[in-house]
């Protein structure tokens, strides 16, 4: 009986042990801590975020808006994923320098590249700020009113908080409306490129093995945050110095064994983990499947070119990998989604959610909550799934009329702002059309448009109806046979002229008019209402997460992803994807070897690796005679979370995180302990390129490398 009580226990702590969650780091110490322990840790919270003294926060940086980085030296050497830093690569590779090829490492400061525009931003404190932010909004009577006090009270006390003067304010919103926190922020914007390995390394697998386990992509890049002399934020200048950071990481040469604690640092960036059974069917039901077939559909399209052409194979390969990761990751959501059965597992907390308000008599606080999302949902529904048409055919995957979307909003900012504000709008559109058509092809995007429109016409539900019955061979016909859009050259010719002039001739354009009908359609008869029915939703759920802290008062829940700074730990853990097979957690070198395919644009592998591999040159990086390469955790992660450290029990680095497993993205929505894992990059395989394949002994003499563990 004893036996069976303590069985219970554990299992209980077990797993609330591995319930993933995305933490704020002040938070730490009240909510976390003790568990972090229970896991292995040897830190305190204070260690791993300090207001007044350093510590490892103080090491992680938001790269350039979208990923996560880290300082590995105390010359503010800054370390990413490689898919961060792409563009970036590419924006300085030529024929003759093609870094994306062949990497690139600069051999001392001075050959280290700018990025104008990139910029690296730390956060220097954080504090709760609810109280004053919901000031005068309790006894307003609409949604509307209150959330226009909130934003006005937002701008207040953003300008008003203590800081200073090169470091910046900035509130965000946590659990749905219900906590606000100010987060003082300090940016810098001279960020060079020190070094990259080839995408033979760094993108290895690309598309066939992005979001898959086992994995084996040296997915990291290396830039470096220049200061002023004051060691303070500065726009590019020669004079800039190397910043020195409050904080940098060890780096673990130890490495990791199943089971060990691991802390992942960043700043993941969207989760909606408190949803309503009736929001994530709609998810699986009906958004994502829509969502799936558009992309599938210009995917094939531009695969088809891209594996005849080269021309067309490098035009399209970013764009074809961006709509490629999202497509892949739905596909893997909706299905883990069905296999956890997330919706009924929901649906039954829905009903014990409903119990409990019966039990404590809440019935006029929340009482309406449940039946309101019904409502709303169903209401929602069609006004979402158009938008999601308009976003994915419009916006995102037929070029011409993304491309025609600009011009609409340039028409608009002539109505609104007028003529000079009209000039200024058409001279950055030409610019950005200009680098928009160098990557552009008129016969893909034609097939490209062929299918989507139909799709369009024919399942969006509010689809304008000149288009539900439309010929849409004669209409792709006379859009590219006739418009302007399909190059630069006419369409700088179109753009020609006062606005007067413009405006006329472009609304005689076959593409133009045709994105003219769709976007109208989508600002009268879509947008307006999708925007009120969602303005209702967000109301009920802030009621809801309201509802549940309060009616769960021992579940412990965290504040869905908001692109802040979050803590998220767990352990090195592999994982049984289907019946009768079981993941180990840990990739290595010769995993390399196995998937090597001589030429191939995905599987290709660097002559100088496999020498390495060949005569099993490895230093001090290899463990038992093998190098590791990728590993996976059970630590709760999002996109965002790129470039993250995963820390060890004591603070130092052991890995770079980039991904997420198959099975598992589904986590964004609905976290299963048995099935999500991230993956990470280990740490050893880095700093193995970086010394051993790229000989940059320079960087690896600027870290910290250390032994916690006393293996040698
Ligand atoms: N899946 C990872 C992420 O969401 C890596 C993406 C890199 N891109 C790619 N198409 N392989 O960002
Ligand atoms: N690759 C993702 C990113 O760029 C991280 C992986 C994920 O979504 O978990 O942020």
């Amino acid at each position: 009986m004893k036996f069976l009580k303590l069985l219970i226990i554990l299992v209980a702590f077990q797993v609330n042990a591995q319930q993933g969650g995305m933490w704020i780091p002040s938070m730490l110490q009240g909510m976390n801590e003790s568990e972090m322990k229970s896991l292995g840790m040897k830190m305190t919270a204070q260690d791993i975020y300090d207001a007044n003294n350093s510590s490892v926060k103080d090491a992680i940086v938001h790269f350039d808006g979208g990923c996560t980085s880290e300082i590995i030296s105390p010359k503010g050497l800054l370390l990413t994923n490689h898919h961060c830093g792409y563009s970036a690569i590419q924006s300085h590779s030529t024929v003759e320098h093609d870094y994306l090829q062949d990497g690139f490492w600069a051999k001392d400061l001075a050959s280290e590249l700018t990025n104008p525009g990139m910029d690296a931003t730390f956060i220097v404190s954080i504090h709760d700020v609810t109280n004053t932010v919901l000031e005068g909004v309790a006894q307003l009577a609409s949604e509307l009113e209150k959330q226009k006090k909130i934003q006005e009270n937002i701008s207040r006390i953003q300008t008003t908080f203590p800081k200073e003067s090169w470091q910046e304010n900035k509130i965000k919103t946590f659990y749905e409306g219900n906590q606000f926190i100010l987060f003082v922020t300090e940016t810098f914007k001279d960020i060079r490129l020190v070094g990259t390995p080839p995408s033979s390394i760094g993108k290895f697998g690309s598309d066939t093995d992005n979001w898959v386990w086992p994995r084996h992509t040296g997915d990291f890049s290396i830039f470096r945050i220049y200061a002023n002399k004051d060691n303070k934020p500065a726009e590019y200048s020669k004079d800039n110095v190397p910043y020195t950071p409050k904080h940098f990481l060890p780096i673990s040469l130890d490495g990791i064994s199943e089971e060990d604690f691991t802390l992942v640092f960043g700043f993941p960036g969207r989760t909606q983990e408190y949803l309503p059974s009736n929001a994530v069917a709609q998810i699986v039901n009906t958004l994502n499947p829509a969502k799936i077939e558009i992309r599938d559909a210009a995917l094939k399209v531009q695969d088809g070119f891209m594996r005849k052409d080269q021309a067309i194979k490098i035009q399209y390969a970013s764009k074809f990998a961006s709509v490629a990761n999202y497509w892949k990751k739905w596909i893997g959501e909706s299905k883990g989604l069905k296999k956890s059965n997330a919706i009924t597992l929901k649906q039954n907390f829905e009903k014990e959610f409903a119990t409990r308000i019966e039990a404590k008599g809440k019935q006029s606080e929340y009482g309406n909550l449940l039946a309101g999302f019904d409502k709303n949902y169903a209401a929602i529904n069609d006004y979402a799934l158009a938008r999601d048409y308009f976003i994915e055919v419009v916006l995102r995957n037929a070029e011409l009329l993304s491309q025609g979307f600009k011009l609409y909003q340039l028409e608009k900012v002539f109505e609104t702002k007028g003529e000079q504000a009209f000039n200024d709008r058409k001279t950055n559109t030409l610019k950005a059309a200009e680098d928009f058509y160098k990557n552009y092809s008129v016969v893909v995007d034609e097939k490209v448009f062929e299918k989507l429109i139909v799709l369009y016409g024919e399942k969006s539900p509010l689809a304008p109806e000149s288009l539900k019955t439309a010929d849409f061979t004669k209409l792709t016909k006379e859009v590219y046979g006739k418009s302007k859009l399909t190059s630069y050259a006419s369409l700088n010719e179109l753009l020609k002229g006062d606005a007067k002039t413009v405006l006329k001739n472009l609304n005689k354009d076959s593409g133009y008019k045709l994105v003219k009908i769709l976007a109208d359609n989508f600002y009268k008869n879509i947008a307006p209402k999708y925007d009120a029915i969602n303005l209702e939703i967000s109301a009920l759920q802030r009621n809801y997460m309201k509802a549940q802290l309060e009616l769960f008062p021992d579940a412990r829940y965290f504040p869905d992803a908001n692109s802040t700074l979050r803590v998220t730990y767990g352990k090195v853990k592999g994982y049984s994807p289907t019946d009768a097979v079981y993941y180990q957690p840990v990739t290595y070198l010769d995993g390399i070897i196995e998937k090597y395919v001589p030429g191939d644009y995905e599987f290709d592998v660097p002559s100088k690796l496999i020498e390495l591999y060949n005569n099993k040159d490895y230093g001090q990086y290899a463990e038992n005679g093998k190098v590791p390469v990728c590993f996976i955790g059970t630590n709760h992660t999002t996109g965002g979370n790129s470039g993250s450290p995963a820390i060890d029990a004591n603070g130092n680095l052991i890995g770079l995180n980039f991904d997420r497993v198959w099975e598992g993205t589904m986590s964004d929505i609905h976290y299963d302990p048995e099935i999500c894992r991230n993956i990470m990059v280990d740490v050893r395989y880095v700093l193995f390129i970086v010394d051993k394949y790229a000989g940059a002994k320079h960087l690896i003499n600027e870290m910290k490398l250390v032994h916690p563990k006393n293996k040698k």
